[in-house]
Protein backbone atom coordinates (compact mmCIF):
# COMPACT_ATOMS: atom_id res chain seq x y z
CA UNK A 1 0.00 0.00 0.00
CA UNK A 2 1.03 3.75 -0.96
CA UNK A 3 0.65 6.58 1.32
CA UNK A 4 -1.94 8.97 0.02
CA UNK A 5 -0.80 11.55 -2.19
CA UNK A 6 2.22 12.54 -0.15
CA UNK A 7 5.82 13.65 -1.03
CA UNK A 8 8.50 11.53 -0.27
CA UNK A 9 10.21 13.98 2.10
CA UNK A 10 7.21 14.17 3.65
CA UNK A 11 6.54 10.22 4.26
CA UNK A 12 10.58 10.06 5.11
CA UNK A 13 9.85 12.73 7.75
CA UNK A 14 6.98 10.95 9.41
CA UNK A 15 9.80 7.22 9.96
CA UNK A 16 10.49 5.73 12.10
CA UNK A 17 6.95 5.56 13.76
CA UNK A 18 4.94 6.09 10.68
CA UNK A 19 4.38 3.23 8.42
CA UNK A 20 3.30 3.95 5.00
CA UNK A 21 1.63 0.00 5.18
CA UNK A 22 -0.75 0.61 7.63
CA UNK A 23 -1.75 3.76 5.88
CA UNK A 24 -4.66 3.09 3.62
CA UNK A 25 -4.55 4.24 -0.07
CA UNK A 26 -6.96 6.90 -1.21
CA UNK A 27 -7.50 8.63 -4.83
CA UNK A 28 -11.00 10.20 -4.76
CA UNK A 29 -12.50 13.11 -2.83
CA UNK A 30 -15.50 12.56 -0.91
CA UNK A 31 -18.02 15.49 -1.57
CA UNK A 32 -20.07 14.67 1.39
CA UNK A 33 -17.56 14.87 4.00
CA UNK A 34 -20.04 13.79 6.35
CA UNK A 35 -18.29 12.66 9.65
CA UNK A 36 -20.47 9.84 9.70
CA UNK A 37 -19.44 8.49 6.45
CA UNK A 38 -15.80 8.31 6.39
CA UNK A 39 -15.02 5.31 4.39
CA UNK A 40 -11.16 4.79 4.99
CA UNK A 41 -9.77 5.29 1.95
CA UNK A 42 -10.84 8.89 1.84
CA UNK A 43 -7.95 10.43 0.31
CA UNK A 44 -5.72 12.93 2.12
CA UNK A 45 -4.45 16.02 -0.12
CA UNK A 46 -1.47 17.51 1.09
CA UNK A 47 -2.04 20.31 -1.25
CA UNK A 48 -0.21 23.39 -1.07
CA UNK A 49 2.67 21.50 0.31
CA UNK A 50 3.76 19.81 -2.22
CA UNK A 51 5.44 22.57 -4.49
CA UNK A 52 6.90 23.83 -0.92
CA UNK A 53 8.73 21.10 0.60
CA UNK A 54 12.20 22.24 1.35
CA UNK A 55 13.71 19.17 0.23
CA UNK A 56 11.68 18.26 -2.98
CA UNK A 57 13.75 16.78 -6.00
CA UNK A 58 14.92 18.48 -9.14
CA UNK A 59 11.69 17.08 -10.31
CA UNK A 60 9.44 19.94 -8.73
CA UNK A 61 8.92 22.28 -11.41
CA UNK A 62 8.92 25.41 -9.42
CA UNK A 63 12.07 24.28 -7.45
CA UNK A 64 15.71 25.43 -8.70
CA UNK A 65 18.57 22.76 -8.03
CA UNK A 66 20.91 23.29 -5.24
CA UNK A 67 23.89 21.83 -6.26
CA UNK A 68 25.62 20.17 -2.67
CA UNK A 69 29.06 18.66 -3.01
CA UNK A 70 32.57 18.78 -1.18
CA UNK A 71 33.81 21.47 -3.10
CA UNK A 72 36.50 19.09 -5.05
CA UNK A 73 34.12 17.73 -7.47
CA UNK A 74 32.84 21.16 -9.45
CA UNK A 75 30.22 20.78 -7.22
CA UNK A 76 28.95 24.66 -5.45
CA UNK A 77 29.20 24.17 -2.24
CA UNK A 78 25.71 24.38 -0.11
CA UNK A 79 25.41 27.96 1.35
CA UNK A 80 23.40 28.91 4.47
CA UNK A 81 21.26 31.32 2.44
CA UNK A 82 20.66 29.90 -0.65
CA UNK A 83 19.49 26.91 0.83
CA UNK A 84 16.95 29.01 3.46
CA UNK A 85 16.42 31.17 -0.21
CA UNK A 86 16.93 34.42 1.91
CA UNK A 87 17.52 36.37 -1.47
CA UNK A 88 13.52 35.70 -1.80
CA UNK A 89 12.64 35.66 1.91
CA UNK A 90 14.37 38.68 2.86
CA UNK A 91 13.32 40.82 -0.51
CA UNK A 92 9.83 40.01 0.28
CA UNK A 93 9.36 43.53 2.29
CA UNK A 94 8.00 46.10 0.60
CA UNK A 95 6.50 48.80 2.65
CA UNK A 96 3.93 50.60 0.56
CA UNK A 97 4.24 53.61 2.69
CA UNK A 98 8.06 53.80 1.40
CA UNK A 99 7.45 53.35 -2.30
CA UNK A 100 4.72 56.24 -1.74
CA UNK A 101 7.61 58.37 -0.33
CA UNK A 102 5.97 58.42 2.99
CA UNK A 103 8.17 56.20 5.07
CA UNK A 104 6.38 54.79 8.00
CA UNK A 105 8.71 52.77 10.35
CA UNK A 106 6.19 50.57 11.77
CA UNK A 107 4.81 49.33 8.50
CA UNK A 108 8.41 47.14 8.11
CA UNK A 109 7.11 45.72 11.35
CA UNK A 110 3.37 45.33 10.20
CA UNK A 111 5.03 43.20 7.27
CA UNK A 112 7.56 41.43 8.93
CA UNK A 113 4.42 39.91 11.83
CA UNK A 114 2.13 38.97 8.85
CA UNK A 115 4.83 37.28 6.94
CA UNK A 116 6.19 35.10 10.24
CA UNK A 117 2.47 34.31 10.86
CA UNK A 118 1.88 33.19 7.06
CA UNK A 119 4.98 31.03 7.23
CA UNK A 120 3.66 29.35 10.78
CA UNK A 121 0.19 28.85 9.09
CA UNK A 122 2.49 26.98 6.55
CA UNK A 123 4.10 24.92 9.25
CA UNK A 124 0.82 24.20 11.00
CA UNK A 125 -0.89 22.73 7.81
CA UNK A 126 2.42 20.78 7.25
CA UNK A 127 2.09 18.65 10.21
CA UNK A 128 -2.10 18.52 10.20
CA UNK A 129 -1.83 16.74 6.73
CA UNK A 130 0.53 14.38 8.50
CA UNK A 131 -1.84 14.10 11.34
CA UNK A 132 -5.06 13.46 9.39
CA UNK A 133 -2.89 11.35 6.63
CA UNK A 134 -2.10 8.86 10.13
CA UNK A 135 -5.98 9.18 10.86
CA UNK A 136 -6.81 8.01 7.68
CA UNK A 137 -5.64 4.39 8.25
CA UNK A 138 -7.86 1.72 8.49
CA UNK A 139 -6.24 0.38 11.21
CA UNK A 140 -5.16 3.25 13.81
CA UNK A 141 -2.37 1.46 16.07
CA UNK A 142 -0.32 2.79 18.69
CA UNK A 143 2.13 3.99 17.19
CA UNK A 144 0.40 6.31 14.81
CA UNK A 145 -1.61 7.54 17.44
CA UNK A 146 1.91 8.16 19.13
CA UNK A 147 2.73 9.86 15.95
CA UNK A 148 -0.18 11.93 15.43
CA UNK A 149 -0.34 13.14 19.13
CA UNK A 150 3.56 13.89 18.51
CA UNK A 151 2.51 16.33 15.68
CA UNK A 152 -0.61 17.90 17.58
CA UNK A 153 2.07 18.78 20.37
CA UNK A 154 3.89 20.21 17.93
CA UNK A 155 0.70 22.02 16.69
CA UNK A 156 -0.06 23.32 19.98
CA UNK A 157 3.54 24.55 20.86
CA UNK A 158 3.46 26.67 17.08
CA UNK A 159 0.11 28.06 18.46
CA UNK A 160 1.14 29.42 21.75
CA UNK A 161 4.25 30.65 19.99
CA UNK A 162 1.90 32.69 17.58
CA UNK A 163 -0.35 33.69 20.71
CA UNK A 164 2.99 35.50 22.21
CA UNK A 165 3.54 37.11 18.92
CA UNK A 166 0.52 39.55 19.64
CA UNK A 167 2.44 41.57 22.04
CA UNK A 168 4.97 42.36 19.55
CA UNK A 169 2.74 43.92 17.35
CA UNK A 170 0.99 45.49 20.06
CA UNK A 171 4.12 47.72 20.48
CA UNK A 172 2.82 49.55 17.65
CA UNK A 173 0.28 52.62 18.98
CA UNK A 174 -2.89 52.97 17.02
CA UNK A 175 -1.41 56.32 15.79
CA UNK A 176 1.10 54.57 14.54
CA UNK A 177 -0.73 52.37 13.00
CA UNK A 178 -3.12 55.18 10.93
CA UNK A 179 0.08 56.63 9.55
CA UNK A 180 -0.30 53.62 7.29
CA UNK A 181 -3.61 52.17 7.62
CA UNK A 182 -5.51 53.61 4.24
CA UNK A 183 -2.56 52.34 1.88
CA UNK A 184 -3.67 48.70 3.17
CA UNK A 185 -7.35 48.61 1.77
CA UNK A 186 -9.04 46.26 0.66
CA UNK A 187 -6.23 43.97 1.59
CA UNK A 188 -7.02 42.42 4.88
CA UNK A 189 -6.29 39.16 7.01
CA UNK A 190 -9.72 37.96 5.71
CA UNK A 191 -8.35 37.05 3.28
CA UNK A 192 -5.43 34.55 4.54
CA UNK A 193 -6.70 31.46 2.61
CA UNK A 194 -3.84 29.53 4.91
CA UNK A 195 -5.99 30.46 7.88
CA UNK A 196 -9.21 29.57 6.27
CA UNK A 197 -7.04 26.40 5.37
CA UNK A 198 -6.15 25.99 8.80
CA UNK A 199 -9.49 26.38 9.90
CA UNK A 200 -11.40 24.02 7.34
CA UNK A 201 -8.81 21.10 8.28
CA UNK A 202 -9.27 21.25 12.06
CA UNK A 203 -13.14 21.02 11.21
CA UNK A 204 -14.42 24.60 11.09
CA UNK A 205 -17.73 23.93 8.65
CA UNK A 206 -19.46 26.79 6.52
CA UNK A 207 -22.61 26.90 8.81
CA UNK A 208 -20.28 27.55 11.81
CA UNK A 209 -18.74 30.98 10.36
CA UNK A 210 -20.12 34.21 11.82
CA UNK A 211 -19.42 35.60 8.08
CA UNK A 212 -20.09 33.75 5.31
CA UNK A 213 -18.95 36.67 3.09
CA UNK A 214 -14.80 35.63 3.54
CA UNK A 215 -14.48 33.93 0.51
CA UNK A 216 -15.73 36.22 -1.57
CA UNK A 217 -12.81 38.25 -0.84
CA UNK A 218 -10.21 35.53 -1.54
CA UNK A 219 -8.42 35.36 -5.20
CA UNK A 220 -10.26 32.77 -7.83
CA UNK A 221 -7.58 30.55 -7.14
CA UNK A 222 -7.30 30.51 -3.50
CA UNK A 223 -11.17 30.58 -3.54
CA UNK A 224 -10.80 26.90 -5.37
CA UNK A 225 -8.33 25.80 -3.16
CA UNK A 226 -10.28 26.32 -0.11
CA UNK A 227 -13.57 25.21 -1.51
CA UNK A 228 -11.45 22.06 -2.24
CA UNK A 229 -10.47 21.56 1.49
CA UNK A 230 -14.20 21.87 1.97
CA UNK A 231 -14.61 18.90 0.45
CA UNK A 232 -11.92 17.03 2.25
CA UNK A 233 -12.85 14.77 5.43
CA UNK A 234 -11.58 17.34 8.42
CA UNK A 235 -9.33 16.24 11.31
CA UNK A 236 -12.46 16.15 13.52
CA UNK A 237 -14.21 13.63 10.95
CA UNK A 238 -11.05 11.63 11.50
CA UNK A 239 -11.03 11.62 14.70
CA UNK A 240 -14.71 11.19 15.03
CA UNK A 241 -14.35 7.62 12.89
CA UNK A 242 -11.09 6.69 14.56
CA UNK A 243 -13.96 6.77 17.89
CA UNK A 244 -16.53 5.31 16.50
CA UNK A 245 -14.52 2.48 16.10
CA UNK A 246 -12.36 2.37 19.24
CA UNK A 247 -13.26 -1.80 20.66
CA UNK A 248 -14.35 -2.35 24.36
CA UNK A 249 -17.63 -0.08 24.54
CA UNK A 250 -18.94 -3.09 24.32
CA UNK A 251 -17.42 -6.34 25.27
CA UNK A 252 -18.29 -9.95 26.29
CA UNK A 253 -21.49 -8.96 28.24
CA UNK A 254 -19.77 -5.21 29.41
CA UNK A 255 -22.03 -2.58 28.25
CA UNK A 256 -20.06 0.88 29.03
CA UNK A 257 -23.27 2.52 28.16
CA UNK A 258 -25.33 0.58 30.54
CA UNK A 259 -22.63 1.15 33.14
CA UNK A 260 -22.56 4.16 33.08
CA UNK A 261 -26.63 4.91 33.17
CA UNK A 262 -26.57 2.71 36.21
CA UNK A 263 -23.43 4.96 37.90
CA UNK A 264 -25.12 8.19 36.74
CA UNK A 265 -28.31 6.88 38.42
CA UNK A 266 -26.82 6.50 41.67
CA UNK A 267 -25.37 9.27 41.45
CA UNK A 268 -28.28 11.46 41.09
CA UNK A 269 -30.39 9.57 43.94
CA UNK A 270 -27.21 10.76 45.90
CA UNK A 271 -27.90 13.91 45.23
CA UNK A 272 -31.15 14.08 44.81
CA UNK A 273 -31.38 13.16 48.87
CA UNK A 274 -28.57 15.55 49.76
CA UNK A 275 -30.97 18.34 48.36
CA UNK A 276 -33.97 16.78 50.57
CA UNK A 277 -32.19 16.43 53.59
CA UNK A 278 -29.88 19.65 53.51
CA UNK A 279 -31.72 22.48 52.12
CA UNK A 280 -34.69 23.95 53.63
CA UNK A 281 -37.74 23.17 51.93
CA UNK A 282 -38.14 26.34 50.19
CA UNK A 283 -34.89 26.08 48.15
CA UNK A 284 -35.61 22.08 47.56
CA UNK A 285 -37.75 23.04 44.47
CA UNK A 286 -35.54 25.06 42.36
CA UNK A 287 -32.71 22.57 42.88
CA UNK A 288 -34.30 19.36 42.21
CA UNK A 289 -35.57 21.31 38.54
CA UNK A 290 -31.66 22.16 38.27
CA UNK A 291 -31.00 18.78 38.87
CA UNK A 292 -33.28 17.06 36.59
CA UNK A 293 -32.17 19.43 33.76
CA UNK A 294 -28.59 18.19 34.35
CA UNK A 295 -29.99 14.80 34.24
CA UNK A 296 -30.88 15.21 30.72
CA UNK A 297 -27.10 15.95 29.67
CA UNK A 298 -25.73 12.65 31.02
CA UNK A 299 -29.19 11.25 29.51
CA UNK A 300 -27.55 12.04 26.10
CA UNK A 301 -24.62 9.71 26.55
CA UNK A 302 -26.95 6.75 26.81
CA UNK A 303 -30.34 7.24 25.12
CA UNK A 304 -29.97 8.25 21.64
CA UNK A 305 -33.01 10.15 21.27
CA UNK A 306 -31.81 12.88 23.81
CA UNK A 307 -28.42 12.80 22.32
CA UNK A 308 -29.92 13.24 18.31
CA UNK A 309 -31.46 16.06 20.19
CA UNK A 310 -28.58 17.90 20.98
CA UNK A 311 -27.35 17.49 17.87
CA UNK A 312 -30.50 18.82 16.50
CA UNK A 313 -30.11 22.03 18.03
CA UNK A 314 -26.37 22.26 17.80
CA UNK A 315 -25.53 22.01 21.22
CA UNK A 316 -23.38 18.89 20.27
CA UNK A 317 -21.92 18.03 17.01
CA UNK A 318 -19.80 14.92 17.75
CA UNK A 319 -22.27 11.66 16.95
CA UNK A 320 -23.65 9.11 19.57
CA UNK A 321 -21.31 6.06 19.60
CA UNK A 322 -18.17 8.26 19.17
CA UNK A 323 -19.21 10.25 22.13
CA UNK A 324 -19.49 7.59 24.78
CA UNK A 325 -16.04 6.00 23.34
CA UNK A 326 -14.64 9.41 23.83
CA UNK A 327 -16.24 9.31 27.54
CA UNK A 328 -15.14 6.06 28.01
CA UNK A 329 -11.74 6.74 27.55
CA UNK A 330 -12.11 9.55 29.28
CA UNK A 331 -13.22 7.99 32.55
CA UNK A 332 -11.05 4.66 31.92
CA UNK A 333 -7.60 6.72 30.93
CA UNK A 334 -5.90 5.14 33.59
CA UNK A 335 -6.15 1.63 31.78
CA UNK A 336 -2.95 1.04 30.21
CA UNK A 337 -4.92 0.99 26.45
CA UNK A 338 -6.57 4.26 26.73
CA UNK A 339 -3.33 6.16 28.35
CA UNK A 340 -2.35 7.26 24.78
CA UNK A 341 -5.78 7.75 23.54
CA UNK A 342 -6.73 9.80 26.64
CA UNK A 343 -3.71 12.10 26.00
CA UNK A 344 -4.59 12.55 22.35
CA UNK A 345 -7.83 13.60 22.85
CA UNK A 346 -6.77 15.94 25.50
CA UNK A 347 -3.91 17.83 22.98
CA UNK A 348 -6.69 18.28 20.53
CA UNK A 349 -8.55 19.94 23.06
CA UNK A 350 -5.31 22.16 23.88
CA UNK A 351 -5.48 22.49 20.06
CA UNK A 352 -8.10 23.93 20.11
CA UNK A 353 -8.09 25.73 22.96
CA UNK A 354 -5.01 27.42 21.62
CA UNK A 355 -6.39 28.51 18.35
CA UNK A 356 -9.36 29.83 20.59
CA UNK A 357 -6.90 32.35 22.44
CA UNK A 358 -5.73 33.65 19.31
CA UNK A 359 -8.91 34.60 18.12
CA UNK A 360 -8.94 36.16 21.40
CA UNK A 361 -6.08 37.94 21.73
CA UNK A 362 -6.45 39.27 17.69
CA UNK A 363 -9.80 40.30 18.90
CA UNK A 364 -8.50 42.17 21.85
CA UNK A 365 -5.61 43.36 19.57
CA UNK A 366 -7.98 44.81 16.95
CA UNK A 367 -10.10 46.68 19.29
CA UNK A 368 -6.94 48.97 20.73
CA UNK A 369 -5.85 49.49 17.03
CA UNK A 370 -8.76 50.34 15.51
CA UNK A 371 -11.65 50.24 18.29
CA UNK A 372 -15.17 49.54 16.37
CA UNK A 373 -14.04 50.42 13.41
CA UNK A 374 -15.28 48.45 9.83
CA UNK A 375 -12.29 46.33 9.11
CA UNK A 376 -10.19 47.00 5.38
CA UNK A 377 -11.71 43.59 4.43
CA UNK A 378 -15.03 45.09 5.07
CA UNK A 379 -16.63 43.22 7.91
CA UNK A 380 -17.53 44.68 11.51
CA UNK A 381 -13.91 44.81 12.74
CA UNK A 382 -13.77 44.04 16.08
CA UNK A 383 -17.50 43.25 16.70
CA UNK A 384 -16.95 40.77 14.32
CA UNK A 385 -13.82 39.17 15.60
CA UNK A 386 -15.12 38.47 18.84
CA UNK A 387 -18.04 36.76 17.90
CA UNK A 388 -15.60 34.47 16.05
CA UNK A 389 -14.19 33.63 19.46
CA UNK A 390 -15.84 30.71 21.14
CA UNK A 391 -18.33 30.26 18.06
CA UNK A 392 -15.88 28.68 15.89
CA UNK A 393 -13.82 26.52 18.13
CA UNK A 394 -13.95 22.74 16.93
CA UNK A 395 -13.55 20.24 19.42
CA UNK A 396 -16.07 21.67 22.27
CA UNK A 397 -17.63 18.26 22.55
CA UNK A 398 -14.43 17.04 23.94
CA UNK A 399 -13.76 19.75 25.61
CA UNK A 400 -17.48 19.63 27.35
CA UNK A 401 -16.62 16.02 28.63
CA UNK A 402 -16.07 17.10 31.96
CA UNK A 403 -19.59 17.98 32.29
CA UNK A 404 -20.14 14.13 31.94
CA UNK A 405 -17.75 12.89 34.64
CA UNK A 406 -18.70 10.97 37.93
CA UNK A 407 -16.08 10.65 40.88
CA UNK A 408 -13.54 7.93 40.86
CA UNK A 409 -15.56 6.41 44.08
CA UNK A 410 -18.78 6.19 41.93
CA UNK A 411 -17.02 4.56 38.62
CA UNK A 412 -17.81 1.31 38.14
CA UNK A 413 -15.07 -0.94 37.99
CA UNK A 414 -13.90 -2.76 34.44
CA UNK A 415 -15.02 -6.14 34.54
CA UNK A 416 -11.67 -8.34 34.94
CA UNK A 417 -11.69 -10.15 31.39
CA UNK A 418 -12.27 -6.47 29.55
CA UNK A 419 -9.30 -5.25 31.95
CA UNK A 420 -7.18 -7.89 31.67
CA UNK A 421 -7.23 -7.42 27.66
CA UNK A 422 -6.66 -3.82 27.92
CA UNK A 423 -3.23 -4.08 30.18
CA UNK A 424 -0.06 -4.43 29.08
CA UNK A 425 1.60 -8.17 29.71
CA UNK A 426 4.83 -8.74 30.42
CA UNK A 427 6.78 -11.70 32.44
CA UNK A 428 9.62 -13.49 31.85
CA UNK A 429 8.44 -16.29 30.36
CA UNK A 430 7.79 -13.78 27.66
CA UNK A 431 11.25 -13.00 26.71
CA UNK A 432 12.91 -14.56 23.77
CA UNK A 433 15.44 -16.56 26.22
CA UNK A 434 17.96 -16.77 23.59
CA UNK A 435 18.95 -13.16 25.08
CA UNK A 436 20.70 -15.15 28.09
CA UNK A 437 21.36 -17.79 26.34
CA UNK A 438 23.72 -15.72 24.14
CA UNK A 439 24.94 -13.66 26.89
CA UNK A 440 22.82 -10.98 26.13
CA UNK A 441 22.97 -9.17 29.67
CA UNK A 442 20.18 -10.66 31.86
CA UNK A 443 22.15 -10.64 34.36
CA UNK A 444 22.51 -6.89 34.09
CA UNK A 445 18.65 -6.82 34.13
CA UNK A 446 17.42 -4.22 37.16
CA UNK A 447 14.27 -6.32 38.22
CA UNK A 448 13.95 -4.20 41.58
CA UNK A 449 10.76 -2.32 39.30
CA UNK A 450 9.07 -5.82 39.74
C1 LIG B 1 -2.71 46.17 13.41
C2 LIG B 1 -2.88 44.88 13.30
C3 LIG B 1 -4.13 44.24 12.81
C4 LIG B 1 -5.38 44.77 12.62
C5 LIG B 1 -5.85 46.18 12.91
C6 LIG B 1 -6.21 43.72 12.12
C7 LIG B 1 -7.54 43.88 11.82
C8 LIG B 1 -8.37 42.87 11.39
C9 LIG B 1 -9.76 43.01 11.14
C10 LIG B 1 -10.56 44.28 11.35
C11 LIG B 1 -10.22 41.83 10.71
C12 LIG B 1 -11.66 41.48 10.31
C13 LIG B 1 -11.75 41.39 8.82
C14 LIG B 1 -11.78 42.74 8.16
O1 LIG B 1 -12.85 43.30 8.04
O2 LIG B 1 -10.72 43.22 7.76
C15 LIG B 1 -9.11 40.91 10.68
C16 LIG B 1 -9.19 39.58 10.31
C17 LIG B 1 -8.12 38.74 10.32
N1 LIG B 1 -6.81 39.05 10.63
FE1 LIG B 1 -6.17 40.78 11.37
N2 LIG B 1 -5.49 42.57 12.03
C18 LIG B 1 -4.21 42.85 12.42
C19 LIG B 1 -3.16 41.95 12.48
C20 LIG B 1 -3.21 40.65 12.07
C21 LIG B 1 -2.10 39.74 12.08
C22 LIG B 1 -0.68 40.02 12.56
C23 LIG B 1 -2.54 38.58 11.56
C24 LIG B 1 -1.72 37.37 11.36
C25 LIG B 1 -1.79 36.65 10.29
C26 LIG B 1 -3.94 38.75 11.24
C27 LIG B 1 -4.75 37.78 10.68
C28 LIG B 1 -6.09 37.92 10.50
C29 LIG B 1 -6.94 36.83 10.10
C30 LIG B 1 -6.52 35.39 9.85
C31 LIG B 1 -8.21 37.35 10.01
C32 LIG B 1 -9.49 36.57 9.69
C33 LIG B 1 -10.15 36.19 11.00
C34 LIG B 1 -11.52 35.60 10.82
O3 LIG B 1 -12.23 35.95 9.88
O4 LIG B 1 -11.90 34.79 11.68
N3 LIG B 1 -4.31 40.02 11.57
N4 LIG B 1 -7.99 41.57 11.11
Amino acid sequence: MSLPVVDSCCSRNTSPAFEPSELSPGSSTNPSASHENISSSQPVHFAGNRATCPFASASSPDMPTLAVGNGDGGHKKLYYADYLRLDQVLNAQNPISFMKGNPCHDEMLFIVIHQTYELWFKQLLFELDTVRAVLAALNIGEKLISLALHRLTRIREILKLLNDQMRVLETMSPQEFLEFRDYLFPASGFQSFQFRLLEIRLGVRPQDRVNGRWIKGLSPEHQHVVREAQQEPSLFDYVERWLRNIPFREYRGYNFQKSYESAITRMFEIERRTILTKLEPADRGAMLAELSNTYKTFESVFKREVHEELIKTEKRRMGFRATSASLMITLYQEEPMFQLPARFLQMLVDVDEQLNRWRHAHSQMVHRMIGIKAGTGGSLGHNYLKRTVDSQRVFSDLANLSTLLIPRRLLPPLPSVLRDQMRYFHSVEMYDRTMFEVGGGGDEIDWSFC
